[in-house]
């Protein structure tokens, strides 16, 4: 039976959203995601930073992750991880995963925010597995949501999450500077 080898990890830098290159994050998503992004979604993920941020590799944007901090009654917050998008050729390399822990560390860096959480479609196989393999585990209930991403018919969803304490990060996934 041919076994595969696995692919090396990439070594990435992060670049900020701004208003100026805005429309490279908009092209990332419409690369990844079949359903399309309003404006009011990326104006929302610019406020986010530094959470929301994306990927380069070789001078190349090839990944991106979207964030939103949903204030708590309590004074806490909750950081809403809206989307996580690898562009496919890029997949496999470490790279999600490493967004994904940049936004844990900041997120353990914040004191106020207590709860990473992501929507993931119950057919995602792909999102569900790395998921698991980062740590983040299903919460006990499952949301139907109503225009997930744009969509227009109700999506069943699990409702993955991390508490920002227990977060340690894996080894190697510091991310690298070009
Ligand atoms: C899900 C996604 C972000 C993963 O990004 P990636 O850069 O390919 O993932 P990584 O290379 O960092 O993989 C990290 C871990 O997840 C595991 N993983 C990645 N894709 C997987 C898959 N399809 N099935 C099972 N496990 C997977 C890897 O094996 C790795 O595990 P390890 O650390 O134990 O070796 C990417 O596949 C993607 O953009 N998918 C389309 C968009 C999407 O569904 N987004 C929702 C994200 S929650």
């Amino acid at each position: 039976m041919a076994v595969e080898k696995k692919l090396s990890p990439l070594a990435i830098s992060l670049l900020q959203p701004s208003d100026k290159n805005v429309n490279v994050l908009k092209k990332i998503h419409s690369q990844i995601f079949s359903s399309s992004y309003q404006e009011k979604f990326f104006t929302d993920s610019l406020e986010c930073l530094p959470f929301t941020s994306m990927a380069l590799y070789s001078d190349f944007a090839v990944a991106a992750i979207c964030c939103r901090l949903e204030k708590l009654p309590s004074g806490k917050s909750t950081l809403y991880i809206s989307t996580l998008g690898v562009l496919s050729p890029y997949r496999g390399r470490g790279i999600g995963k490493k967004l994904l822990a940049n936004v844990m560390k900041l997120a353990k860096e914040d004191q106020k925010i207590d709860e990473v959480y992501f929507h993931v479609p119950v057919n995602n196989a792909e999102a569900t597995g790395f998921l698991k393999s980062c740590g983040f585990a299903v919460e006990g209930h499952r949301e139907t949501i109503q225009g997930y991403t744009d969509n227009c018919d109700p999506v069943d969803c699990h409702v993955y999450v991390q508490s920002v304490s227990d977060w340690v990060a894996p080894e190697g996934v510091e991310i690298e500077e070009i």
